[in-house]
């Protein structure tokens, strides 16, 4: 059956996923505290990465909380009607997590001693992780043709909207003190490097082999053999694991393979109007 999605304050939503309601009390009546640690991203940004990593970090760096419980109840999406319902699961200090943009995450954040670790990705590579995952994901809009989904990720005409608008949003946190943005890429170049910041800026102190095991049992293959990170217990009537796996390559730079020059050339014009005003170089720039 097709999905049609709807919106709830300028950004579409998937009914398979979100209410109104769970939408409304996510913004509004949902009480942030002070030790929450909060995973935000547009998705393919590389949240189920950094909800492993700080599993991890919570464990001090024993992988058996990971290996036990699945990903999704270590670190609930607290705006899903399901999430919601998981959350009261949660001990504390609670790492939840979000793709919620800005102008509507909870309102009672602003007022918290909560932290934020954003994680931000090229959105070359996210158009095409999201290509492959709306083919299986059953809370997805069928993409189409590859061209098709392109011009429909350009115009924000896919699930939770447009990537842009997300990232310009919460880059208006980029210098408060309980905001943290780190990239994939930057995951991807100095994992371990990238754990450390991530710590520092927690205040949680590992040992030297404490921060190996969290690269270890964090990295691409551990995750992907793991059945509680892989996603392989999600049903088929949710999640169709024929069509493709969610750990699905873990590289930096596969639009390459998948853009034509055209097509690149359209993309970085758009990028360019759309970023302008930020005023930001971000790392995959670089890369
Ligand atoms: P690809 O589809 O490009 O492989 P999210 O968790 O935000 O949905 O992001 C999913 C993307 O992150 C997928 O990208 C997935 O393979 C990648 N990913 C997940 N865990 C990873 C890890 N440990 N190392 C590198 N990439 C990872």
């Amino acid at each position: 059956m097709a999905v049609e999605y709807f919106m709830y304050k300028g950004v579409k939503f998937s009914p398979g996923s979100y209410s109104e309601e769970s939408l409304n009390f996510a913004e509004n009546e949902f009480q942030v505290q002070d030790d929450d640690v909060y995973i935000v991203t547009y998705p393919k940004s590389g949240t189920n990465w950094m909800i492993e990593i700080l599993s991890l970090l919570k464990t001090n760096g024993d992988p058996n909380w990971c290996n036990n419980v699945p990903i999704w109840l270590r670190s609930p999406w607290y705006e899903t009607v399901e999430g919601q319902s998981q959350i009261k699961d949660v001990t504390p200090p609670r790492v939840l997590t979000s793709h919620l943009h800005y102008h509507i995450f909870a309102k009672s954040f602003f007022t918290s001693k909560a932290k934020i670790i954003y994680i931000m990705r090229n959105p070359k590579d996210i158009l095409v992780s999201l290509f492959h995952f709306s083919k299986m994901l059953h809370l997805y809009r069928d993409p189409g043709s590859f061209n098709e989904f392109f011009e429909d990720f350009l115009q924000g005409n896919v699930l939770y909207s447009s990537w842009f608008d997300h990232v310009k949003g919460w880059m208006q946190l980029k210098t408060s003190k309980n905001f943290f943005y780190i990239t994939y890429e930057e995951l991807h170049q100095d994992i371990r490097g990238s754990v450390e910041r991530v710590c520092e800026f927690l205040g949680k102190e590992l040992s030297e082999a404490q921060i190996d095991s969290v690269v270890r049992n964090a990295s691409f293959t551990a995750m992907k053999e793991n059945k509680m990170s892989n996603y392989s217990l999600i049903p088929q009537s949710f999640m169709d694991q024929s069509k493709g796996s969610f750990m699905r390559k873990g590289t930096v730079g596969d639009w390459k393979n998948h853009f034509t020059v055209a097509q690149n050339e359209y993309f970085e014009e758009i990028y360019h109007e759309k970023m302008k005003d930020l005023n930001m170089k971000f790392f995959w720039e670089q890369c």
